[in-house]
């Protein structure tokens, strides 16, 4: 690859995209004992990944392909602050993982649990809503080249076990 090609190559960080985000649950939110239903998580997990993918994509329509399996660890109350982190580990083409960590934080304790993390894929679409190239990920350290493989290992099986 020339010089120049090799240039005009877009990549972006996982830092330019990684986001944090943190909800009070309500009684909306939960069942009659108090209990954040687990759909109600699984719908910020997904708003977070989507903002993430599309901060790394830029100028594409975001959409969710899959969500691995999850087990949620430990329950989170009315009252208590949700807490999800999300990065992006792995870029394929037009594919992406994110993962979503979930933490839940007893206010009045002032004590955080993990709840669960979350690996989400997400594929960019151009306008006549075809998957579309996304930017390459730049892995700055150990950590991330090692998230990097294993998000590629995690696909490699998602694509695999995939039903059509
Ligand atoms: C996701 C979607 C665009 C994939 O379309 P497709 O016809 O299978 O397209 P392709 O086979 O060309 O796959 C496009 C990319 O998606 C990835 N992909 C497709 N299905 C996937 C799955 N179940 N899990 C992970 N990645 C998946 C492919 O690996 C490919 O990635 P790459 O470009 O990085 O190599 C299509 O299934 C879709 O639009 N689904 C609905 C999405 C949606 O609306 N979500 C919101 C909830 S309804």
């Amino acid at each position: 690859m020339s010089e120049e090609n090799a240039q005009n190559i877009i990549k972006k960080t996982v830092q330019e995209s990684e986001a944090e985000t943190t909800i009070v649950m309500l009684p909306s939110d939960a069942n009659p004992l108090g209990n954040v239903f687990g759909g109600m998580i699984l719908k910020y997990v997904d708003l977070l990944a989507g903002l993430v993918a599309k901060r790394h994509a830029g100028h594409a329509n975001i959409v969710t392909a899959s969500m691995d399996s999850m087990t949620f660890l430990k329950p989170v109350y009315i009252g208590n602050a949700l807490i999800l982190k999300a990065r992006i580990n792995y870029v394929r083409k037009s594919s992406m993982e994110v993962e979503v960590k979930i933490e839940a934080e007893d206010l009045n304790k002032s004590q955080k649990v993990h709840t669960g993390t979350a690996y989400v894929t997400l594929v960019a679409l151009d306008e006549k809503g075809k998957p579309t190239e996304v930017p390459k990920l730049v892995l700055r350290n150990d950590e991330e080249q090692r998230r990097f493989q294993e998000g590629e290992e995690r696909m490699n099986t998602r694509l695999k076990n995939r039903k059509r």
